[in-house]
């Protein structure tokens, strides 16, 4: 037997993807905010792909420089994710508000947190419009992991990396199965 959901959280069935603190703009003005709704394209080359509201300040940057970092909080950071994702870059300097310290880009003119556990560093391809929501299908320049954090290509267990579930619940990376 299977209960029929609305069709508009048909992504709460699949969306169990990793919760990134995504920034954007540059060394001089630096703007963050959490991203669920991103997936990889292709290995070799690597592209990226994610989904953001044409009204937030971060696809206005995005737009402006081409470029973008995605940074992978681990739940220490879940604080940092809320506040972000309830203000916009537009009205206050969330980095600074929240004290937040970053590092200087390394391929992009964008700094990435440095109490993340890696980042991977960005460049837009293509955008596509849907509905008000920019996809950018980009390039991935370069991506870097806290030592310790990634064996074997396989992020570790010790990472403990989000995943956003819906209406702000979020569970952490869990149990591996080998088989
Ligand atoms: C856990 C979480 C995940 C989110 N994922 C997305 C997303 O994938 N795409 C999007 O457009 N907004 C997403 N948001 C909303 C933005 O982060 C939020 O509107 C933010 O304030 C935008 O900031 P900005 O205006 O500074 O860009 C998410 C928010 C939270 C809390």
């Amino acid at each position: 037997m299977f209960q029929e959901i609305s069709k508009d959280m048909f992504y709460r069935l699949i969306n169990f993807g990793p919760c990134v603190l995504l920034l954007s703009g540059d060394d001089i003005k630096t703007n963050i905010a959490p991203i669920a709704w991103l997936t990889p394209i292709n290995e070799d080359p690597a592209i990226l792909g994610i989904a953001i509201a044409e009204s937030h300040f971060t696809s206005k940057l995005i737009r402006k420089t081409s470029e973008f970092v995605v940074c992978i909080p681990d739940v220490k950071l879940l604080p940092v994710i809320k506040f972000c994702g309830s203000n916009s870059g537009q009205k206050i300097d969330k980095i600074r508000k929240l004290s937040l310290k970053t590092e200087p880009g390394k391929k992009t003119k964008v700094p990435h947190l440095k109490d993340c556990l890696g980042f991977i560093e960005c460049r837009v391809k293509d955008i596509y419009n849907y509905e008000g929501v920019n996809f950018f299908v980009s390039n991935v320049l370069c991506a870097k992991v806290k030592k310790g954090m990634f064996n074997n290509n396989i992020i570790s267990e010790k990472a403990k990396a989000l995943q956003h579930i819906g209406s702000g619940i979020f569970s952490v990376l869990g149990k591996r199965i080998k088989f």
